[in-house]
């Protein structure tokens, strides 16, 4: 990591596969925040502050006045999908935004064009459109990426650009030889093997030219050994997978609160209904199973049944997703957590969000495009652990299990971001200085 970091001078293209519900709320918000309609709310970079230095000093600084971000005025959006409607019209359809706010930026949105889609239905067969690429390998297919990059960087005048995959969800594929190293993935792409998803063609694409990759989908697509080894060679960042949303956002706030007074837990229950496009795709059992095993790990790390058997050993944990139209993309999700206290006396909590789920995603993915992009200013290269707060199933080193505590996870991006800036880390520790206060009072 280099500590004086490149300044975000000139313009950042945001590139995105997958123009959906949330890209277009992500898109349509940032337009509407330049045009000062409304804030970027739950994005933290924009309207989050980080402590720094000691207590006493109260120093809280905007995230995006403390480290060096590119401005929203500076950026360009682009992307792909399998459909031809341009932003607003995508926008329109996925009946997140109220449509006089889309009006509003009407102009701004109709101007961004999907981009023909790298796209495989055998890997999302609830899905047919026909704005697709043809090539006669899947490496051909990839060469045509690394070609739209290029080509959208000089038309949009860019010096640099991010990819953020809000494509979406895979059918479930496992790690395999194919996978584990560049020569073998490369000769994959060759031969058209069935294994190489399309968002691994994306991927693959932005590591090899060094534009760093963040995955906002459950699918394998960067979290190979190939294309880790591929980020560190081109000296690209990358990070994923699934944002942290909805029903798991919960989780990795309610548990860790729990697991911290020692509470047991014999049951989680989770289920809601949601019928936006996301929801048809994951009705199909292929692409369920994808989002279930990102789903479902998360508890496990956060309470460790190994090391305290007693409190959580004997935990049942249900995720179920239900496809229901009605609902769109306002998603309705119910936890029933059984629980037990002093000397095993159980109790329950049950939680009932209505969220928006596209409105909880498009502040990560501004997030994420921005601090990705200060990665690759700073120099910092592969996987991006730090950024795990934004994922529900963070990619690790293997070997390593992911933090998935979202209080670890912040203390971490903060601590990563005041080092970045040659600031003293925060431990909360206070004795070196509170302690002196004491004394002297
Ligand atoms: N909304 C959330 O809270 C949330 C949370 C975590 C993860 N995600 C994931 O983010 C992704 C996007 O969610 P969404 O609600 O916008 O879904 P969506 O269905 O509205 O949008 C996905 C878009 O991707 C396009 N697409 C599919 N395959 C493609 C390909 N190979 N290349 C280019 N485009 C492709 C589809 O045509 C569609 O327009 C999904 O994978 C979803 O699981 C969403």
């Amino acid at each position: 990591m280099k500590q004086d970091i490149i300044p975000a001078d000139g313009r950042l293209g945001i590139l995105i596969p997958g123009l959906g519900a949330v890209a277009t709320t992500f898109i349509a918000g940032v337009e509407a925040v330049k045009k000062g309609i409304a804030k970027p709310i739950g994005s933290l970079t924009q309207m989050g502050n980080i402590r720094l230095g000691k207590r006493t000093e109260n120093r809280f600084p905007r995230i995006n006045e403390f480290v060096p971000l590119a401005p929203l005025t500076d950026i360009a959006f682009g992307g792909w999908d399998i459909y031809e409607d341009n932003v607003f019209e995508a926008a329109v359809n996925a009946k997140v935004l109220d449509l006089p706010l889309l009006q509003s930026i009407q102009k701004e949105l109709e101007a961004i064009k999907p981009m023909k889609a790298v796209f495989d239905r055998s890997y999302v067969q609830n899905l047919d459109g026909k704005n697709v690429k043809t090539g006669a390998t899947k490496y051909d297919l990839a060469m045509q990426v690394i070609d739209d990059i290029e080509n959208f960087k000089i038309a949009n005048n860019c010096n640099r650009v991010v990819i953020v995959w809000c494509g979406s969800t895979e059918k479930y594929i496992e790690s395999t030889d194919i996978h584990s190293t560049i020569e073998k993935f490369e000769a994959a792409l060759k031969n058209n093997e069935s294994l190489i998803a399309p968002s691994m063609i994306y991927a693959y694409a932005a590591i090899k030219t060094g534009v760093p990759f963040a995955n906002g989908a459950p699918n394998l697509t960067c979290d190979i050994p190939a294309l880790i080894e591929l980020a560190k060679q081109t000296q690209t960042p990358i990070g994923g997978k699934d944002f942290k949303t909805g029903q798991t956002l919960m989780k990795t706030i309610l548990a860790p609160g729990l697991h911290a007074r020692a509470l047991g837990v014999s049951g989680w229950f989770s289920t809601n209904i949601l019928g936006n496009r996301d929801g048809y795709v994951l009705d199909h059992p292929d692409n369920f199973k994808t989002k279930e095993v990102s789903k479902l790990s998360v508890l496990d790390e956060i309470f460790r049944p190994e090391l305290n058997p007693e409190l959580y050993g004997e935990m049942y944990h249900k995720v179920r997703i239900n496809y229901y139209p009605p609902r769109g993309d306002n998603k309705e999700s119910w936890d029933n957590i059984d629980i037990f206290g002093w000397l095993g006396y159980s109790m329950q909590i049950k939680i009932n969000f209505l969220c928006r789920d596209s409105i909880l995603a498009a502040p990560i993915v501004l997030d994420l495009a921005l601090l990705m992009d200060l990665a690759k200013r700073a120099e910092m290269s592969g996987i991006q652990e730090w950024l795990s707060f934004y994922f529900k199933s963070p990619q690790t080193l293997e070997g390593l299990s992911p933090e998935h505590d979202i209080f670890k996870q912040l203390m971490k991006m903060q601590n990563t971001l005041r080092h970045m800036m040659g600031e003293d880390l925060i431990t909360h520790l206070g004795l070196d200085y509170y302690q002196e206060l004491v004394e002297t009072l």
